[in-house]
């Protein structure tokens, strides 16, 4: 078993909305997914499972590229899926794509109570650089803050 990572467009919004779905506790709606993939510098990727005799999506990527910077914006794979690799496959493929359409600099959120996303950003070579208190609210109503983190793409 490996992971092929693709590029995806608004074709593939619902499938994204159904993926998200299925990593976070609030869902965003494929039109959500349409207006952000129509956003100027968006992109978008999945990342599928490859085995013997199928490909299978099994995660997503949305990132927008502007004034030299690149911002992942979500980013998940399915539970059944986790902890192979997926993850990290997806970050090399952003951080490469990134590259190519002159970004200089990552920049992203993750709430603070996360921490398989922390650890994944942090294996990308992200550093936490900034902290936004009660940037998100939890299922049950509760603030959690927002780490904001940070790589370079100058080598
Ligand atoms: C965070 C998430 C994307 C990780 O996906 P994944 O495919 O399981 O991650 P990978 O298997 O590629 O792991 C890559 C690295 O991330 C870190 N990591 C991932 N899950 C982890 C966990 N549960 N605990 C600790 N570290 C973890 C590890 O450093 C790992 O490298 P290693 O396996 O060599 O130790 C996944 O848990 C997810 O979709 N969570 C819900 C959505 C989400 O939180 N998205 C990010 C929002 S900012």
């Amino acid at each position: 078993m490996s992971f092929k990572v693709s590029s995806a467009d608004s074709v593939f919004c619902a499938l994204f909305a159904r993926l998200h779905g299925l990593c976070f506790s609030k869902g965003w709606s494929e039109d959500a997914f349409m207006s952000l993939m129509a956003m100027p510098g968006a992109f978008a990727l999945l990342v599928s499972r490859v085995e013997t005799e199928n490909t299978a999506p099994v995660g997503f990527a949305l990132a927008r590229v502007g004034g030299g910077e690149c911002e992942i914006i979500t980013l998940g794979v399915q539970p059944e899926h986790r902890g192979a690799g997926a993850a990290a496959c997806l970050m090399r493929a952003i951080t490469s794509r990134a590259g190519e359409l002159g970004a200089a600099e990552m920049l992203l959120e993750v709430a603070d109570d996360n921490p398989a996303a922390i650890a994944l950003y942090q294996s990308a070579a992200f550093e936490p650089v900034g902290r936004r208190k009660d940037y998100y609210r939890g299922p049950d109503g509760r603030p959690i803050d927002a780490i904001v983190m940070r790589r370079s793409l100058s080598f």
